[in-house]
C-alpha cells in the first residue's frame, strides 16, 4: 500500500464506487477500531478542500468510533470484496467479530486510523463538521418516507464531512 496523490481519484467513478462498489467507512485505532458498509456517500470540494461526505446512523457500533476519532477511512475492496462488504452491512461490531468472519487484514494509517490490506483504494479523512439531517429540511419528502419513517430499523442519520489528508493505492 502507497501513498498517492489525490488527483489519482480523477481516474475514479466517484458515484459507481460508492454506489455500487460501496466502501468500509472505518474508524479507530488499530486495536480499536471498527468498521462497516456504507453505499450512501460523495466526494467533492468544499471550504477549498477536497472534501467526503458519508452518512453514518446514530444506531451504528461504527457511529461510536467516528464520534470517537479524528479521522475515519474510506476504502474501496473492488470486486473481490463483495462478501466481505456484505458480512460488514449485515453485522454489527457489538456481536460480531468482522475481521475474523471475513478475513480482512486491518492495517493502521497513522496513530489513529485504520484501513484493510484487502483495500485497492483507501481515503484516509479528517473529521471537518457535522450534522443530523432533519425531517423538516427534506424538500421531497418522499425520500423521508421511503428512507426514514417507512424503515422503523433507522434513524436519520449524522452527516460527516471529511477532509481527504491522504489517498493510499494498492
Ligand atoms: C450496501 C450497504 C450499504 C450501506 N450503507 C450504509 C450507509 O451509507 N450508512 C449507514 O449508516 N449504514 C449503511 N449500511 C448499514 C451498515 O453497514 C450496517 O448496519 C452494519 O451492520 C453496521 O455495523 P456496525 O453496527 O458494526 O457499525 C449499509 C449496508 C449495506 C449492506
Amino acid at each position: 500500500m502507497k501513498q498517492t496523490d489525490i488527483a489519482r481519484l480523477g481516474q475514479e467513478n466517484t458515484i459507481a464506487m460508492i454506489g455500487k462498489e460501496w466502501m468500509l467507512v472505518t474508524a479507530g485505532t488499530a486495536d480499536h477500531f471498527n468498521t462497516m458498509t456504507a453505499s450512501w456517500g460523495g466526494l467533492g470540494f468544499l471550504w477549498n478542500k477536497p472534501v467526503a461526505f458519508v452518512f453514518v446512523r446514530p444506531e451504528r457500533y461504527t457511529h461510536e468510533f467516528v464520534e470517537a476519532n479524528d479521522r475515519l477511512t474510506l476504502a474501496f475492496l473492488g470486486e473481490e470484496g463483495r462478501e466481505a462488504l456484505k458480512y460488514c452491512g449485515s453485522h454489527s461490531g457489538r456481536d460480531a467479530d468482522k475481521m475474523a468472519a471475513t478475513g480482512l487484514t486491518p492495517v493502521a494509517v497513522g496513530d489513529d486510523a485504520v484501513t484493510f490490506a484487502q483495500a485497492r483504494l483507501t481515503l484516509v479523512g479528517r473529521k471537518l463538521y457535522k450534522d443530523t439531517l432533519r425531517a423538516e429540511a427534506f424538500i421531497d419528502k418522499s425520500c423521508l418516507e421511503r428512507w426514514y419513517n417507512d424503515q422503523p430499523g433507522g434513524g436519520l442519520h449524522d452527516v460527516y464531512i471529511v477532509e481527504i489528508e491522504a489517498v493510499y493505492e494498492g
